[in-house]
């Protein structure tokens, strides 16, 4: 190997490692957060969000009556609107456009409103980030790609 050869790689080496080194707590710390975030979301489900919907939305989008072919009684848990989430955008839609509730019925406080809404974007955005992909495995699949420099 020439000189200017193994200075590259050495450079090339520390680059790798000084990044590597970089992300490691990152990609360690995420798992928690992620854990810590879902257990949050899930309280909210059943102390805000079913009580909104079973109130506002279920009247008519019961599993019996289903109104607009839309059954929203059968979301009994985060993991089934998770499992769901184009029923969800569509649900953030209608609420966007103030079309539902249809206004000739009971009509959802600003806030219940604010709430209902805020709670199914960042439910629907967790599951973007988690179909993006955790970091950690990237870090590891790039240091491995040096073993071919
Ligand atoms: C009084 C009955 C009634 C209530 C209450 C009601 N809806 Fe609806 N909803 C309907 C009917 C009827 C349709 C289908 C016809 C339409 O699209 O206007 C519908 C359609 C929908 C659709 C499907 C639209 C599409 O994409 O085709 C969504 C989503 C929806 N409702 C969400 C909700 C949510 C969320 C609530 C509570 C905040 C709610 N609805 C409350 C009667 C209701």
């Amino acid at each position: 190997m020439t000189i200017r050869k193994r200075v590259m790689v050495s450079m090339i080496s520390i680059g790798v490692a000084v990044f590597a080194v970089w992300c490691w707590p990152h990609a360690t710390t995420r798992p928690v957060l992620a854990e810590e975030k879902r257990s949050g979301n899930e309280a909210a489900f059943e102390k805000t969000v079913r009580p909104i919907l079973s109130d506002y939305c279920v009247t008519c989008h019961s599993t019996e009556k289903q109104k607009g072919e839309l059954d929203l009684e059968r979301f009994t848990t985060v993991a089934s609107i998770k499992n769901k989430t184009e029923v969800w955008e569509h649900v953030l839609d209608q609420l966007a456009t103030g079309e539902m509730p249809p206004k000739s019925s009971k009509q959802m406080s600003a806030d219940q409103q604010k709430q209902l809404t805020k709670w199914i974007q960042e439910t629907l955005n967790e599951v973007a980030l988690a179909n993006a992909g955790d970091p950690g495995p990237v870090v590891l699949r790039r240091l491995s790609n040096h073993e071919y420099t």
